[in-house]
């Protein structure tokens, strides 16, 4: 494995992959020669450099993970492509949907294996609700419906590359998070996103931006100096939506709202019941009936779906979380690399491919259009 980008997330990328025990962390790049060797020192490297082309020129790195702000998603991914080299890229893939693409078809020409870090999916009972789902233990789904709410940005003096449309998109809230909800919701109920409303709101138009750098989620110190700049992008949206199978569907996503830490709430209600599941919580798994007493599974290997209790390590009452979840994501692409596996052949389902990645910047970029036009129903064009 070689990470490129160690910031907040590459570290849990490189320790997801650790807990794999049978891949060697060959090397780190961070933007400078000094960054990128104090970083592989930090997380055990054996080698650290000072740009991403040094590092997937390695002979010893096999799979590149791209942990990079947005704006170098595209570059670092096309050129770890070009090497033949197995990537797996943080979301979102790129930048627009037109790059993603892009990256789709350099992917398959490459013959190598990629991935987009949709790491909600990595949770055990959002695997078991999965599966409920497909076996028809909620009837069929009729109504989609949550947020993802966050408060980091809360302050006007909160701020991050993510904010910068060059280096984050022309989307904060709804790129960020809000494809972590989608890409969920989907991949939970088995459903596409076909059309999409949105309405969306910058509520801090000005911030205070640090003239010195900042790490992502950092908080601004007393005194720090700033520049005081125009913020283009949505920090609160509302969307609605519309499934290929006819099911209705809304979602909120908000960076701006007290109290919430990484809120993320997905509830499908079916013809027969309905299900619940929320990150903060997310040991417990919530169904909901008409006509007998309301159930909560706890998260107890033992009372999962037996196809799905390979993504719970602990036994029931231990907590399992954010951590446990990024890593048997990385254990169902390692697992894919090592055994020899196609890039055609079925991927086990916590894996989502480039293809996922594509297709969320394709439903974020149909909701910011929706917005544009004042608010009207757009279809996602894949
Ligand atoms: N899957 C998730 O839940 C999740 C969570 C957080 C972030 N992310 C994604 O991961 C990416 C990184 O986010 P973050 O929060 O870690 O940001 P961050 O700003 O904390 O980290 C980015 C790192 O990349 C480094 N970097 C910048 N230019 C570089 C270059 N040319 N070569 C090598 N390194 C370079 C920076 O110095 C920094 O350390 C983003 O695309 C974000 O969307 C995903």
């Amino acid at each position: 494995m070689g990470l490129v980008g160690a910031g907040f997330v590459g570290p849990h990328h490189v320790d997801a992959v650790r807990r794999l025990g049978y891949v060697d962390i060959v090397a780190v790049a961070g933007s400078t020669e000094a960054s990128g060797r104090q970083k592989a020192d930090a997380l055990g490297a054996r080698r650290g450099y000072g740009s991403y082309q040094a590092l997937i020129d390695d002979p010893d790195v096999q799979v590149v993970h791209n942990a990079t702000p947005n704006h170098l998603h595209y570059e670092v991914t096309s050129a770890a492509l070009a090497k033949g080299k197995h990537v797996v890229s943080d979301k979102p893939l790129a930048m627009t949907a037109d790059q993603s693409k892009t990256l789709v078809e350099e992917a398959r020409r490459a013959g190598v294996v990629t991935a987009v870090t949709f790491n909600y999916r990595g949770n055990p009972l959002v695997q078991h609700a999965r599966q409920a789902i497909a076996a028809g233990d909620i009837g069929t789904p009729r109504f989609l419906h949550g947020y993802y709410i966050q408060d980091w940005l809360l302050n006007e003096t909160d701020y991050s590359w993510r904010l910068d449309p060059d280096k984050g998109g022309a989307s904060s809230a709804l790129g960020d998070i809000g494809s972590h909800w989608c890409d969920l919701a989907q991949h939970i109920s088995g459903l596409r996103i076909t059309h999409v409303l949105g309405d969306i709101t910058t509520v801090i138009k000005k911030r205070k931006k640090p003239t010195a750098a900042r790490e992502a989620f950092q908080a601004a110190g007393k005194g720090d100096a700033f520049e005081l700049v125009d913020i283009k992008v949505e920090d609160l949206a509302s969307v609605m939506l519309r499934f290929d199978n006819g099911a209705k569907g809304c979602f909120s996503v908000g960076q701006v709202c007290a109290g919430h830490k990484n809120d993320v709430v997905l509830e499908v209600c079916g013809s027969k019941s309905s299900l619940v599941w929320r990150q903060e919580d997310q040991n417990n798994l919530w169904f909901g009936h008409r006509d007998k007493a309301n159930e909560v599974l706890q998260k107890d290997p033992s009372l999962l779906d037996p196809q799905v209790q390979r993504y719970a390590h602990l036994p029931g009452g231990h907590q399992e979380a954010w951590a446990d979840a990024f890593s048997n994501l990385m254990r169902d692409i390692y697992g894919f690399i090592a055994e020899g596996k196609k890039p055609t052949d079925a991927h086990p389902p916590a894996f989502a491919t480039f293809e996922d990645g594509y297709r969320a910047n394709c439903v974020i970029e149909a909701i910011l259009d929706s917005a544009k036009q004042g608010s009207t129903w757009t279809k996602v064009n894949y």
